[in-house]
């Protein structure tokens, strides 16, 4: 009797076993995602549909030749963004020439498949080139900002639903009048340089939705307090003096076990932006989880689905958000591993961070951030009476 009941848990436990691997491998075929109940009405992009948000993530374009990976963006986006190509440095190998292929790799494989596009980023204190600070003056600053929009944005006219014109342009802590960063643009062209590129833009494709992105406005404290007024101080001064401008990015790149809540602050910015009569996308959607004082896997991914849940409850609570961008697919490439190193608590421990794990399972998060849009749905906020001010250029 116990011998049978000893090989009959053995066997059970081989199967399992064998089920197990066979699982992992077949996890990298569509077959296996539909099982999985992930493709097709049930796939983010249908679900996000239901609740008037287009969603997708950032694309690694040397990621595009892995079937795998480019079977999920087709399967799951219905708008994707650059997660590299379209910064300056891979665009400017140097001061005359530009190299479009990286970015055009993404352009054709989001028009083949039908998938809107998000462009990222015009200007950037980051990914600059290296000949830039020798060549770049005072004299001939403008120019060059001109000249980078008119020919990046002229070249993919009428095929970007948005772009990010310009990026993480506040950081108090430098101490420039309204909290301007102190970056290349400021220093060679002072706080001109913000409404230089939002003309530029419009000029270059005038029915593009031009986007003012940033972090750092999610969290219920004093830092993240004092971002959110001088971004919307900012917002104010560009309406007021006409500059066109016509959407605001929240980067959202949250953390898991972080201390301060994310509620008032940012339902209260949000609502201020739409008050401005601009449109809403969470952009970089990511959760750090470097800070879990825990290495049980199953643990942190329910913390890391707990984390987009609490997030995107109130992110997603506001009609005018009309994007939701993931910053990144599967766990194996997001930038948190090998961005920000030197902030790390848990350098050896690679993250969690994102919706796929390293074999392209979906995990907690994708299911979390799925029933958020399906809250949303079900609350009604997309359907409730859209900004009034603003044409609705996403056709959703
Ligand atoms: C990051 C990319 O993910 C990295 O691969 C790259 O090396 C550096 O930039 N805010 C932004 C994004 O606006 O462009 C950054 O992306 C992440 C922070």
């Amino acid at each position: 009797m116990e011998y049978l009941l000893a090989g009959r848990s053995r066997r059970e436990f081989l199967s399992t076993l064998a089920q197990a691997a066979a699982f992992t491998l077949a996890s990298r075929t569509p077959a296996a995602w539909a099982q999985q109940g992930i493709s097709g009405p049930n796939s983010l992009k249908a679900h996000a549909h239901r609740a008037g948000l287009l969603t997708g993530f950032a694309v690694d374009t040397n990621l595009l030749s892995d079937p795998t990976y480019a079977r999920i963006l087709v399967e799951q986006a219905s708008i994707l963004v650059p997660e590299r190509a379209l910064k300056w440095v891979p665009l400017r190998p140097s001061p005359d020439k530009f190299d479009f292929t990286q970015a055009d790799l993404l352009v054709d494989f989001a028009q083949r498949h039908k998938i809107h596009l998000r462009g990222h980023t015009l200007v950037w204190h980051e990914a600059i080139p290296d000949w830039f600070d020798s060549t770049v003056t005072k004299d001939n600053a403008r120019r060059f900002l001109e000249e980078h929009i008119a020919a990046v944005v002229g070249r993919y006219k009428g095929k970007m639903q948005s772009w990010d014109v310009v990026n993480e342009a506040i950081l108090p802590k430098d101490n420039q009048p309204g909290g301007l960063r102190n970056s290349p643009w400021f220093k060679l062209l002072g706080p001109d340089y913000i409404e230089i590129a939002f003309r530029a833009a419009r000029k270059a494709d005038p029915h593009l939705v031009l986007t003012y992105n940033d972090y750092g406005v999610e969290y219920d404290n004093d830092e993240d307090a004092e971002r959110r007024k001088l971004i919307l101080d900012l917002l104010r001064s560009l309406k007021s003096k006409g500059v066109p401008l016509d959407a605001v990015g929240i980067q959202s790149h949250i953390k898991a076990a972080y201390p301060a809540t994310i509620g008032q602050g940012l339902r209260d910015y949000m609502s201020a932006v739409r008050d401005l009569g601009l449109q809403l996308f969470l952009t970089e959607l990511d959760v750090n989880e470097d800070d879990l004082p825990y290495d049980d896997v199953p643990h942190r991914d329910q913390t890391i689905a707990q984390t987009y849940t609490d997030f995107l409850n109130v992110g997603l609570a506001n009609p005018d958000v009309k994007a939701v961008l993931i910053w990144g697919v599967g766990d194996s490439h997001t930038w948190l591993n090998n961005g920000p190193t030197h902030h790390r608590k848990q350098p050896n421990r690679p993250q969690r961070s994102l919706p796929f794990d390293n074999d392209y399972k979906p995990k907690p998060a994708f299911f979390a951030i799925r029933d958020a849009f399906d809250q949303r749905h079900r609350s009604g906020s997309n359907t409730k009476k859209s900004n009034p001010h603003k044409a609705d250029h996403l056709g959703i």
